[in-house]
């Protein structure tokens, strides 16, 4: 059986380099010929729209007239915890706080225990939520501890902070990707009303609650103003409401009043998911990566580690190249027959045979539903299970190299199993061991702004 290792391959002029059982990729090279002509048709349009618009000018926008670009300071987190989760939780936040960087303010619902104290100057600075118990008496609340968690709102406004443009608002058991937030808000005009988030991957999820709704845990964002006029009566909308089931259709309900619609964002993962969701995460789609919500509910997102050393693993490919973390590049090796889905930062994948980017692109259904009896259509998107079962590797390490590219390093895990399928193809890709992926130093430029 020939090895990869032939000669045949590395004195081949391809684009991949073989030594010894390394393998190595030009992610550079593998930009989707659409997402050029996006790009281009996007700088098209930019030269072409420089209307004055500065002419039009609201008296919001008098007051918040500051175009400079939207950078970390202008971003507030308001992060709601409670003394029974914020032990095991703290870790989450932890990994992408950054101490005297992020802006905001973690909110338990009793003060700490001495077992919390001191409190860590890596976390998020502490406040006690209000006490709400009036409110949710006299509100008749379906679910009066819901009330907490939307008041969070006022509570952080209340603070506050200058020159803020959105609040940022999640829970102890989110991992946000900071920079990534900061693009993505770049791209729209804060002194408008903006409610941003993201949608549940389940259908029932979504269809229980609100298809309108930005699912909480995952981190929904208002702009400055739309938080502003919320929090005039938020005591008053949520007694509006007392038939809403959860703080998420709450806030969708109050946000509704002011006739704002919902903005999804892709890269927002409220991941009603359950079991290994390494499928889900090896699809990602050409988004940033915003927020991962639900790991407690989750297998360990790298199987030779545990939740938080997974989280933190993540957060060390986060560290080298937070713009393309989890996105997904999809390129063939021809003259092997070989194809090739790496998740960057996080998963590479080798089938030996050809299959159609369209097909790749769907998540493996490696995970199940939030609700287990679930019937189907289960997902919000495409899956696929077919018997095609890759070679799987997982992000190692990565670094710059001396030329100023990045280069990331993926080992091999073990194969998934699925009762119905056997592995196919030739299984010369067994030989190899490792993936080296190189890609640019330089940031990714979002194409599809
Ligand atoms: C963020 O932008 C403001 C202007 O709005 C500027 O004053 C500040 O220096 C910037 N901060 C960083 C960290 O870039
Ligand atoms: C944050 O700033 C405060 C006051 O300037 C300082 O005492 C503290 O050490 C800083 N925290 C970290 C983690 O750098
Ligand atoms: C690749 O696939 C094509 C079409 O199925 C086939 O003709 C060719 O022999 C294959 N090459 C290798 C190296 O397996
Ligand atoms: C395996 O195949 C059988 C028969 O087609 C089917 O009933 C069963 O649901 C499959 N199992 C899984 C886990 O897909």
């Amino acid at each position: 059986m020939p090895s990869p290792t032939t000669t045949k391959f590395t004195s081949s002029k391809q684009k991949h380099q073989f030594s010894s059982n390394n393998f190595t990729l030009r992610i550079c090279k593998t930009l989707f010929p659409s997402g050029l002509a996006l790009l281009l048709v996007y700088l098209f349009l930019f030269k072409h729209s420089n209307y004055p618009s500065s002419k039009f000018t609201s008296p919001f926008q008098a007051c918040h007239s500051d175009n400079s670009p939207t950078n970390i300071t202008h971003l507030v987190f308001g992060l709601v915890s409670s003394i029974n989760s914020w032990k095991a939780r703290r870790p989450y936040v932890e990994s992408w706080w950054r101490p005297n960087v992020t802006r905001g303010y973690l909110f338990l619902d009793k003060p700490p225990t001495q077992d919390l104290l001191p409190w860590p100057l890596t976390s998020p600075p502490l406040r006690i939520s209000e006490d709400y118990s009036k409110l949710e008496q006299e509100s008749k609340h379906l679910a009066p501890r819901m009330i907490r968690m939307v008041l969070a709102l006022s509570e952080t406004l209340r603070e506050g902070d200058e020159g803020v443009r959105w609040y940022v608002m999640g829970f102890d058991d989110s991992i946000f990707f900071v920079d990534n937030w900061v693009s993505v808000l770049a791209k729209y005009d804060h002194s408008k009303y903006l409610y941003i988030g993201g949608q549940a991957e389940t259908i029932l999820s979504n269809f229980f609650f609100s298809f309108e709704q930005g699912f909480g845990g995952a981190g929904i964002a208002l702009s400055y103003p739309l938080a502003a006029a919320m929090v005039k009566d938020l005591e008053g909308c949520i007694r509006r409401y007392p038939y809403a089931n959860s703080a998420d259709l709450i806030t969708q309900y109050c946000v509704d009043e002011f006739g704002v619609s919902f903005t999804a964002e892709k890269g927002i993962h409220q991941i009603d998911l359950r079991g290994d969701i390494s499928g889900f995460l090896s699809a990602h789609p050409q988004a940033p990566l915003l927020s991962l919500h639900h790991f407690d509910y989750v297998n360990p997102i790298f199987p030779s580690m545990d939740r938080i050393q997974s989280t933190n693993h993540l957060m060390k490919a986060a560290k080298i190249d937070q713009s393309r973390l989890l996105q997904q590049t999809i390129c063939y090796d021809r003259p092997r027959n070989w194809s090739f889905s790496v998740s960057w930062g996080y998963s590479a994948h080798i089938y030996e045979k050809i299959y159609a980017r369209t097909l790749l692109k769907r998540p493996l259904e490696t995970f199940r539903p939030w609700l287990e009896d679930a019937k189907l259509p289960m997902f919000m998107f495409n899956t696929r299970w077919p018997c095609e079962i890759p070679n799987i590797f997982f992000f190692e390490s990565g670094g710059k190299t001396l030329r100023n590219q990045i280069l990331t390093t993926y080992l091999r895990s073990s194969p998934l199993r699925h009762p119905n399928c056997t592995l196919s193809g030739n299984h010369f890709a067994n030989k190899i061991s490792k993936i080296q992926v190189f890609s640019s130093a330089t940031k990714l430029i979002d194409v599809s702004v």
